[in-house]
């Protein structure tokens, strides 16, 4: 059977399947991304990981091709560079040195494209000629689609949404500048807005005294919806940035709809509601009313289905 294989390296985990060309995910496997400094060390237990999945797999599977979608990458050099929230520094050859492992066409693109594309390929936003994806992970990615197309730009870099500042000197950014959203508006900001507004709370709260490595977003999702004040407001501060910065993009993309992807997007309600009513309340008055914010059409593995469609929609 014919498959492409899609991987999606996230900051946290690396996630990747075999796609059929249907968009069926045959067969998914996961390896942390972190645990490797060395690339070959960390692309040696990848595709030990996948090795096996092919030969505990009933079907004969033959691989078409590689998708890969990752942060900081760029689709036409094929290279990861300085990705912010990756071990791995400088500029790595990426498709390359997968080329190496397996001689088959390898594509690369940055990860929250490869979710947009997922969500235009197989989602829904197929009859979507212009949208936005904002991936909410370890860092906040953005996937933009204008006239039926992935905006790549001049370096194949556009679209670093999570790198915008919004608040001057505000936190620090893995990318070493201050005030980037990503620090607000990720899994990651929204540990460090417990923190902050712990200190300015007197009342109680679950999430007092966890300490920041035991801390998970999912964690302070739960604690916000069996109503603890803390947690409430945390989701409320980190949706109005979102909001605000949305209105914003909205101005430069004139978009159909904004999906919302990843981990703290489980959340729910407590983090569209106010996202929503930030982004209407902020927006033009020429898109009031116009601009959809949704969750992703696909229920799982967007991003890996997203980075095999780079070899799908080539054939
Ligand atoms: C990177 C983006 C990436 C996002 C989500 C950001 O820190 O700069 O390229 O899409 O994280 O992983
Ligand atoms: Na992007
Ligand atoms: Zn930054």
């Amino acid at each position: 059977k014919e498959v492409a294989l899609g991987i999606d390296i996230g900051g946290t985990n690396t996630v990747f399947g075999f796609i059929d060309k249907e968009g069926k995910c045959l067969l998914t496997g996961s390896i942390p991304t972190q645990k490797h400094h060395d690339i070959n060390d960390y692309l040696d237990e990848l595709f030990k990981h996948v090795e096996k999945e092919i030969e505990n797999s009933l079907e004969e599977l033959d691989i078409v091709g590689i998708g890969i979608g990752a942060p900081n990458a760029c689709y036409y050099t094929g290279t990861i560079e300085d990705a912010a929230n990756l071990r791995w520094k400088g500029r790595i050859p990426f498709v390359s040195l997968v080329k190496k492992r397996l001689d088959v066409p390898v594509y690369i693109t940055n990860d929250a494209n490869a979710a947009a594309m997922g969500e235009k390929v197989f989602g829904a936003a197929r009859n979507m000629n212009n949208f936005l994806v904002i991936t909410l992970g370890t860092g906040l990615g953005s996937g933009i689609f204008v006239n039926g197309d992935i905006l790549h730009g001049h370096d194949g870099f556009a679209g670093e949404v999570g790198h915008m500042i919004v608040r001057k000197s505000g936190r620090e950014c893995g990318c070493g500048r201050k005030g980037c959203l990503e620090t607000y508006v990720s899994a990651t900001g929204v540990k460090r807005s417990v923190y902050k507004l712990l200190a300015r709370h007197t009342g109680d709260s679950e999430l007092r005294d966890i300490p920041f490595n035991n801390l998970t977003a999912k964690m302070v999702a739960e604690a916000a919806n069996r109503g603890d004040e803390v947690a409430k407001e945390t989701f409320t501060y980190t949706a109005t940035i979102l909001g605000e910065v949305l209105a914003n993009v909205v101005a430069v993309t004139s978009p159909e709809a904004i999906f919302l992807f990843g981990g703290l997007t489980k959340a729910g309600d407590i983090l569209f509601k106010p996202v929503e009513e930030t982004l209407e309340e902020q927006l033009l008055a020429i898109y009031k009313g116009k601009i959809k914010v949704m969750p992703s059409g696909i229920k799982d593995n967007a991003a890996v289905l997203g980075a095999a469609a780079l070899i799908w929609n080539k054939k």
